[in-house]
């Protein structure tokens, strides 16, 4: 079993920041990257669909790389789909909600929490919940924020665009008097530098994929740890656009050599 490789999925590339902080922590597993290009994004779609889609994705897993645990690297998957997935399938199955409500517990002073993230994601209220659950005094305002997605689909990080957009959504959340601000979307990451600037710097940002990326490798103690492996990323998508090239190098830092499409329909 511990020889069988992790699978991690996303909507589309955002994951691949997961897939990161996953080689980081365990440099010898396998790792099976899954990015439903064809579908994204998720997090606009309502959990019907979501959780339709997540079975099809680990059933292809499960069937095609035997993986031994799967990591929901979306955050709306995670919100919506995994008490579903862990009902059907008979592994491991961790999500990024937890761990991202761990770390914000985890540095907050003042007790303010900020929560940002797709429609999808702030809607099901899981990272409130989540947060709660750890410690019920402390006090989230969670905001959704749908134009961050495709601004970073677009590569607009920086700049006067993406700020005017991040003061915008940012607003309530620093006059409610927050001290952290935990990113609840795979892509914003990528906006890290410019939601510093607007939130200044008594304010913390947190996101999940570290985290999440020590949780699994606690899981995995349970049922075996990759000792002696050499790593390595599979690459599937569900669909090959021009631009994949560019993304994959915007989330992942470096060149994705071979990828492979899938039709995930016919899981
Ligand atoms: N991966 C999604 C998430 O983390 C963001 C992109 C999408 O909407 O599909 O919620």
């Amino acid at each position: 079993m511990k020889h069988r490789p992790i699978g991690i999925f996303d909507s589309g590339l955002g994951g691949l920041t997961v897939v990161k902080a996953i080689q980081k922590e365990l440099p010898r597993e396998k790792l099976v990257y899954f990015g439903d290009t064809a579908r994204i994004p998720y997090g606009t779609k309502g959990p019907e669909t979501i959780i339709h889609y997540a079975r099809q994705i680990v059933r292809f897993l499960l069937k095609r790389e035997k993986v031994k645990a799967v990591v929901v690297a979306c955050n709306t998957s995670s919100a919506w789909a995994l008490k579903a997935l862990r009902k059907e399938f008979n592994i491991p199955i961790l999500g990024v909600i937890e761990p991202g409500a761990y770390a914000a517990v985890e540095a907050t002073r003042n007790g303010k929490i900020g929560v940002i993230g797709t429609e999808g994601t702030v809607y099901s209220g899981a990272y409130p919940e989540a947060i709660r659950r750890l410690k019920p005094s402390l006090k989230v305002v969670a905001r959704a924020c749908p134009l961050f997605v495709p601004l970073v689909e677009e590569g607009k990080l920086s700049g006067p665009l993406a700020e005017a957009v991040a003061r915008e959504y940012l607003k309530p959340l620093l006059k409610a008097g927050i001290d952290t601000l935990l990113l609840g979307c795979t892509h914003y990451p990528l906006l890290k530098r410019t939601l510093s600037k607007v939130s200044g710097p008594r304010v913390r940002i947190v996101d999940s994929a570290d985290e999440t990326a020590r949780s699994l490798h606690r899981n995995l103690e349970i049922h075996g740890v990759q000792l002696n492996g050499h790593g390595g990323v599979t690459y599937y998508v569900s669909d090959l656009s021009r631009k994949f090239k560019e993304q994959a190098q915007r989330f992942l830092g470096r060149h994705i050599q071979k990828v492979e499409k899938i039709f995930i329909e016919n899981y």
